[in-house]
C-alpha cells in the first residue's frame, strides 16, 4: 500500500530553480564484477504442528525453549549483532503449555537471536529468547506493535516495533543478557495519543545508525501518507501522555516535507510549461538510512513513467540521489554500514511490471493519476514478488542493475533461486560488510492453488512453515568496518519541525487541469491535457500525453500517444478504475513499443488487497522481447 501524496496532488509554482539532483545513471563510477555469493538457510525454532495450548510438546523442542508456527503470521527478520554472528527475529510462539509450566514464557510474538554461525546457545539452541520471561514490572505497558526488529549498533539495545529492549549495557548476544536484566520499553510519540491524529498512527519506525534518531511513516485516517524524523530521549518517570511508565519518547520532530515550496512538487507549472523537478524532496515512505546515517532513503516519486524506485536525500544539503532505476519495482532496502554497498528487495528478478514500466525515459506524467495501480500491480495478495539485488552505493546506471544476491540454485522447490520464495522487509549487512540477511515467504493460497493457476508448493522448509531465513556471505570479501556515523543536527534543515501541537499541512498543492506542453530534457516535446475528475471537484483524473520526438535521455526518442484515466471507487480510496490507452514508439538505441489492445486496458486494483483484474492488454515490446501483463489473478 502506497500512496506518493506529493504527486497526488502537485503544486504550481514557479519553477524551480534551486536544489541539486544526481541521477545514477550520469555518474561515471565503474560499476563493480559480479562477485561470488553463498547462500544458507538459518536455523529457526521448531515448528509445532498447531496453534493448540500444549501442541509443542517435548517431543519437538525437548529443551522446552518454545515453537514457532507454520504460517508467516507476524514473522520478520531483521539485522546483525555487531559480530555478524546472531541475526535479531521477530517470531511468534505457538503451542505453549500453560502456566505454571516454565516453557509457559514461550508463548505470543517474541523477540529473539539466531545463530547465523553455525554454533549454538549454551543451552543447545541455535536460538534465544530476548523477551521472553522479562519480569512484568520491567515491561510496562509495552506497544503491540512488534515489527522492523533491529539491532542497535551497540548490541546492547534492540528496537522492536513500537518498542526499545535494553539488555542493561551488556551485548544482547552475551550470556550475561538475560531476562531479569532485561528492560523493554515503549516508545512515545505525544503527537498520536491527542486523539485528534494529527500526526498520523506511526508506522515502520527505523534507527538512525547512531541509536539516538528515528524515522518512520505514517498514515492519516483519509489515506495521506506522511514520513517524520526525530529523536528517542529516555523518560524515566513520565508525568503527561499514555503510557505512564518509563518509556521513550520522540523529540525534536521534523515532518520531512521540504520547507521550500519549490523542492515539494515533483512536477511543477509554470504558465502552460510542466517540468519534472528531480530535485524535489517527495519522501513517500520512509525506508531507513545510509550506512553513514547521513542519507533518509525512500520510495519518491517517479523519475520515468509508471517505475518505482528508491531514492536518497541528505540529511543537511537536501540533495537527492535516485539509487535504483530498473523500470521494476523496489521497496524494502539496506545499506552497509561501510556505506558502499545497499541491498534491495525488487521485483527486476520476476520482470513482473516490465509490461507497464519496462520502456525507459518515458516523463512520469500520467503517474500523476496512475501511481497507486503503478505500486499495487506488484504484489499478488499476500504474494511480493521480491528477490535481494546487491548494488554499489552509486546504484543503478547504465548497463549496472546490480546483481542477484540469490542467483545461485538450481531453480528447484526449496532453492536459494526458487521463485516461489518471495523475499521480505527488510534485508540487511553485518557490520564487518562480508554478509547479508534477508528473509522469504513461500507462495500461498489465494496467491496458487484454486481458481489460481500456479499451483501451491509444498514447502521445503523444516516442519513445513512458509518463511525462511537466509544468509548471503560475499566469500571473495575482507572484513570491513563501519564508516564514522554522520552528526545529525537536532532539526533537519531542509524540512518542516513538527513539534507537539502541530498539524499537518492541508494538501494546499494542486496542478491545475488544463493544457499544457513539456519539453524533452535533450529534444523534443510533448502535449498535455490534465483533466479533472468528473466526480471529485478539483482531482486531476486523466492524463493525456502526445511526444514528439520528445526525449529525456541521449539515444531514446519517443513518439505516440498516451491516455490515463483513473476513477477512485469512493468510498474506498484504495480501489481504482483504470483506463488506459498506450501507443508509443521509442527508437533510437532500442527499439521499443508500449501498446494497449483496440478498446484500450481496464484495470480494477485495490491498494491493499492487490488482485489483478483486467479487460483488454497492455504490452511492452524492447528489442523484440515482449512484455505482457499478468493474468487475471495472478
Ligand atoms: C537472573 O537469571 C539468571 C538465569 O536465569 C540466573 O542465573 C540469575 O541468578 C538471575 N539473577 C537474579 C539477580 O535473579
Ligand atoms: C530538542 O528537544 C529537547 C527536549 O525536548 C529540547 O529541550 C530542545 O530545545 C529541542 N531542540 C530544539 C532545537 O528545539
Ligand atoms: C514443486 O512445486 C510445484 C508448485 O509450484 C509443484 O507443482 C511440484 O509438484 C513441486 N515439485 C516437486 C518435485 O515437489
Ligand atoms: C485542451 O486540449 C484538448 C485536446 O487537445 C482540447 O479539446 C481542448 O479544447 C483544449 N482546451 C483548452 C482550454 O485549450
Ligand atoms: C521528428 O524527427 C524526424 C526525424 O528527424 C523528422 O523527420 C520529423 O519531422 C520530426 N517530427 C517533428 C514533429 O518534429
Ligand atoms: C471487464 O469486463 C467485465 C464484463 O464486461 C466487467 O464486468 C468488468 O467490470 C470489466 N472490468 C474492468 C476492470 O474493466
Amino acid at each position: 500500500m502506497r500512496i506518493l501524496r506529493s504527486l497526488l496532488s502537485v503544486i504550481t509554482i514557479a519553477v524551480a530553480a534551486s536544489g541539486q539532483d544526481v541521477d545514477a545513471a550520469s555518474t561515471s563510477q565503474r560499476p563493480p564484477r559480479p562477485e561470488p555469493i553463498d547462500v544458507v538457510e538459518l536455523p529457526l525454532p521448531p515448528v509445532a504442528p498447531s496453534r493448540a495450548e500444549g501442541a509443542c510438546t517435548p517431543l519437538i523442542n525437548p529443551r522446552r525453549t518454545g515453537c514457532i508456527g507454520i504460517e508467516t503470521l507476524s514473522f520478520q527478520a531483521g539485522d546483525f549483532t555487531p559480530d555478524g554472528n546472531h541475526v535479531i527475529v521477530n517470531v511468534e510462539f505457538v503451542g505453549a503449555p500453560a502456566a505454571p509450566n516454565p516453557a509457559s514464557i514461550y508463548a505470543g510474538e517474541q523477540l529473539i537471536l539466531i545463530k547465523a554461525d553455525g554454533t549454538t546457545f549454551p543451552n543447545g539452541d541455535p536460538w534465544k529468547c530476548l523477551s521472553c520471561g522479562v519480569p512484568p514490572d520491567q515491561a510496562r505497558s509495552l506497544d503491540p506493535e512488534r515489527d522492523y526488529p533491529h539491532v542497535f549498533r551497540s548490541g546492547k539495545k534492540a528496537l522492536w516495533g513500537h518498542n526499545i529492549l535494553d539488555c542493561g549495557g551488556v551485548d544482547l548476544a552475551s550470556d550475561g543478557c538475560t531476562a531479569n536484566r532485561t528492560h523493554i520499553y515503549p516508545i512515545h510519540w505525544p503527537i498520536t495519543v491527542d486523539g485528534s491524529g494529527r500526526g498520523g498512527v506511526p508506522r515502520e519506525l527505523r534507527l538512525h545508525p547512531d541509536d539516538v534518531h528515528m524515522g518512520w511513516s505514517s498514515f492519516t485516517a483519509n489515506g495521506g501518507q506522511f514520513c517524520y524524523f526525530g529523536r528517542l530521549q529516555f523518560n524515566a518517570n513520565p508525568t503527561v501522555g499514555e503510557p505512564l511508565a518509563p518509556r521513550y519518547d520522540l523529540v525534536n520532530v521534523s515532518l520531512l516535507d521540504a520547507r521550500d515550496e519549490k523542492l515539494r512538487a515533483p512536477i511543477a507549472a509554470e504558465g502552460g510549461e510542466l517540468r519534472v523537478n528531480r530535485a524535489a524532496i517527495t519522501v513517500g515512505e520512509l525506508r531507513g538510512f545510509s550506512g553513514a546515517g547521513d542519507e533518509i532513503l525512500y520510495i519518491g516519486a517517479p523519475w520515468e513513467a509508471n517505475n518505482i524506485d528508491v531514492l536518497a536525500v541528505h540529511v543537511v544539503t537536501g540533495a537527492v540521489r535516485r539509487l535504483t532505476s530498473h523500470p521494476d519495482y523496489t521497496d524494502p532496502v539496506a545499506f552497509s554500514p561501510d556505506n558502499k554497498w545497499f541491498v534491495a528487495m525488487d521485483t527486476r528478478v520476476s520482470q513482473r511490471q516490465m509490461w507497464m514500466s519496462g520502456m525507459r525515459w518515458l516523463p512520469p506524467l500520467v503517474d500523476i493519476v496512475a501511481v497507486t495501480a503503478a505500486s499495487s500491480t506488484r504484489n499478488n495478495h499476500e504474494r511480493r514478488f521480491f528477490q535481494p539485488i546487491l548494488i554499489d552505493r552509486y546504484g543503478d546506471r547504465g548497463d549496472y542493475f546490480g546483481q542477484q544476491v540469490n542467483a545461485g540454485g538450481d531453480g528447484s522447490n526449496g532453492s536459494a533461486n526458487d521463485p516461489n520464495w518471495n523475499g521480505r522487509a527488510d534485508p540487511a549487512f553485518s557490520h564487518d560488510g562480508t554478509k547479508i540477511v534477508y528473509w522469504q515467504a513461500l507462495v500461498v493460497p489465494p496467491a496458487c492453488g484454486g481458481a489460481n493457476p500456479l499451483p501451491c508448493p509444498v514447502s521445503t522448509a523444516e516442519g513445513g512453515r512458509t518463511y525462511r531465513v537466509m544468509l548471503a556471505r560475499l566469500t571473495s570479501r575482507k572484513p570491513g568496518k563501519p564508516v564514522k556515523v554522520f552528526d545529525v543536527p537536532d532539526y533537519i534543515p531542509w524540512a518542516t519541525p513538527f513539534p507537539p501541537g502541530s498539524t499537518l499541512p492541508e494538501s494546499p498543492y494542486s496542478l491545475l487541469p488544463g493544457n499544457y506542453t513539456i519539453r524533452g530534457r535533450v529534444s523534443g516535446d510533448a502535449d498535455v491535457v490534465l483533466g479533472e475528475d468528473p466526480v471529485i471537484a478539483g482531482r486531476i483524473g486523466s492524463v493525456s500525453v502526445t511526444y514528439q520526438n520528445y526525449s529525456d535521455e541521449r539515444g531514446y526518442v519517443v513518439n505516440g500517444h498516451e491516455q490515463v484515466s483513473v476513477e477512485i471507487k469512493l468510498p474506498d480510496v484504495w480501489n481504482n478504475l483504470v483506463h488506459w490507452y498506450s501507443d508509443i514508439v521509442q527508437t533510437g538505441v532500442v527499439r521499443a513499443t508500449k501498446k494497449t489492445s483496440p478498446g484500450g486496458f481496464h484495470l480494477e486494483i485495490h491498494a491493499v488487497t492487490n488482485v489483478f483484474q483486467a479487460n483488454g492488454t497492455l504490452t511492452t515490446t524492447i528489442n523484440g522481447v515482449e512484455y505482457k501483463q499478468p493474468a487475471n489473478g495472478t
